[in-house]
């Protein structure tokens, strides 16, 4: 799969695609997407969207669900959810980059709109939310900047509102990379060029929402991936890679924002609330729009949990926060999951415990590990390596059971969050603190007493298994939850 179209060919061929047509791009498409991605249904292709000519589409509700997360991957739609966190992070410690493959043409380049032909508004681009402060072209986007002073090339998921025919604004949160690269462009007095792609390989789109350190490149680790280098194609003006077979690219300049900033925002979060309200961000001045003939526009918009926004399987936590905490040296971590909003709010470690302190060692650490977005890692929770960590029932019964609140509860204060927290008060709002406290529950059996901690009253793994084996027919089609791997 190469792009987009061959990935909306693999869901339709599985019949989990679904055409919607004449649906308005006012509130309709973004209340049609909510309303299926609550139900977990197929994905949507919007067309002959009101006001739009035939063929100018929208494609949404791709990303929330285990289908299309797995597809864009490539994991077994038989693997487990923590079996897939594992793979990820396995694949992240193999990694050898292949870099991307420049080429001089590709499906982008079908148009190439300049001056004033550009316009933005040619795209139906939808009001998502009731209270969105305008029409989000950049949902399920990924913007590529180049730091200045290495020459390395980033791209990221921030998302993109549309301010005039010309002119887009975008939010990227403090500490991500797009923020630190632009703002080297304007300390210099300097406009960051910048690439914005609004459809692509949703490979690409994955990984840009990644948490990669600096200086990985994306395109690197999508060739890795592959298994092939990514095709690009510069842009003449901004000097930018931009992928060959991407639906709608804009590339421009963003000047620095005493020159140029607008209002943007609210608009629907992540978190399920409309927090950061309306903030003065900064512009991209468009030179050149690409798009594909019949373009596709891929939406990706949040919609309150419990759906997920971001991926249902959280590889974008978990697997980085596991490997982190095995590179640092934590012995015995049998699985490390994250639950909540977005799948990045409430981590969960299994462990074996194999000395006293060992638990809150690794708690500690991983609360210092899953910082730098709003409330992420806002829970640290420890568990025994009987405990399934991507099974949240389960998780909440060892919390219930094995953790004394008066002492094995710790509230830190002071960690990063983002303007996005919804639990920042309006002071510390106003004085842009934007810092949480993160719990640290130790849902550990005590390690002093751990060997005198009540057995528990579950069959073992021998006499289930024979159980299962002798009375095969009562069992027959009566099957475990499929996300979770039961080991005991
Ligand atoms: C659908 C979606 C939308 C996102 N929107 C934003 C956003 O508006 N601003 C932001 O700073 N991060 C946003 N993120 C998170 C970033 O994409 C993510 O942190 C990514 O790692 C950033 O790339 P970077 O590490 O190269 O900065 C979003 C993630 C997803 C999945």
């Amino acid at each position: 799969m190469d792009d987009l179209r061959d990935f909306l060919e693999v869901l339709k061929n599985q019949g989990k695609l679904r055409v919607v047509n004449n649906a308005d791009w006012d509130l309709e498409i973004g209340t049609i997407n909510e309303l299926m991605a609550e139900r977990q249904g197929p994905g949507l292709i919007f067309d002959n969207i009101k006001g739009y000519p035939q063929g100018f589409r929208v494609v949404t509700n791709l990303m929330h669900h285990r289908v299309g997360q797995k597809l864009a991957f490539g994991f077994p739609e038989e693997m487990s959810d923590l079996e897939c966190v594992a793979n990820w992070k396995d694949k992240l410690n193999k990694f050898t980059p292949i870099p991307p493959v420049e080429v001089t043409d590709g499906p982008i380049k079908q148009n190439v709109l300049t001056k004033d032909d550009i316009d933005i508004y040619k795209i139906p681009t939808p009001k998502w939310h009731t209270l969105d402060g305008g029409r989000y072209i950049g949902t399920g986007v990924i913007t590529i900047t180049r730091d200045p002073d290495t020459g390395w090339v980033n791209f990221g998921t921030y998302r993109v509102m549309i301010q005039d025919k010309t002119t887009l604004s975008f939010y990227v949160s403090p500490g991500k990379h797009a923020n630190i690269m632009r703002e080297k462009y304007w300390a210099k007095n300097k406009s960051c060029p910048v690439a914005m792609c609004f459809g692509q390989d949703m490979l690409l789109f994955g990984i840009s929402t990644l948490p990669l350190p600096w200086g990985m490149s994306e395109y690197d680790l999508a060739g890795y991936i592959k298994g092939k280098g990514i095709e690009v194609i510069v842009d003449e003006e901004t000097g930018l890679p931009i992928p060959a077979t991407a639906e709608i690219v804009a590339c421009g300049f963003s000047p620095p924002p005493e020159e140029d900033s607008r209002s943007e925002g609210p608009f629907g979060e992540w978190q399920g609330y409309y927090a950061t309200g309306k903030l003065s961000e900064p512009v991209v001045h468009v030179r050149t729009l690409y798009h594909r003939d019949n373009p596709i526009l891929f939406g990706q918009p949040p919609v309150k949990p419990p759906v997920n926004t971001w991926f249902p399987i959280p590889i974008h936590s978990a697997s980085y926060l596991w490997n982190r905490l095995e590179k640092s040296g934590m012995m015995d971590i049998k699985g490390v999951y994250v639950h909540g909003p977005g799948n990045r709010v409430i981590a969960v470690i299994s462990l074996k415990q194999r000395y006293l302190g060992h638990a809150k060692q690794v708690a500690t650490l991983a609360g210092a590990f899953l910082q730098g977005g709003a409330c992420t890692g806002r829970y640290i929770i420890t568990v025994d390596d009987d405990i399934d960590p991507s099974n949240f029932d389960e998780v909440m019964w060892a919390v219930c059971t094995r953790c004394d609140p008066e002492k094995y509860i710790d509230i830190v204060p002071g960690f990063l969050t983002s303007p996005l927290d919804p639990i920042l008060n309006p002071d510390k709002r106003e004085r842009e603190n934007y810092t949480t406290a993160k719990v640290f529950i130790n849902a550990c059996r005590p390690y002093h007493w751990k060997d005198k901690f009540p057995p528990v009253n579950t069959a073992g793994p021998e006499l289930k298994k024979s159980i299962l084996k002798k009375w095969k027919d009562l069992f027959e089609n009566v099957s475990l939850p499929t996300n979770h791997i039961i080991t005991r």
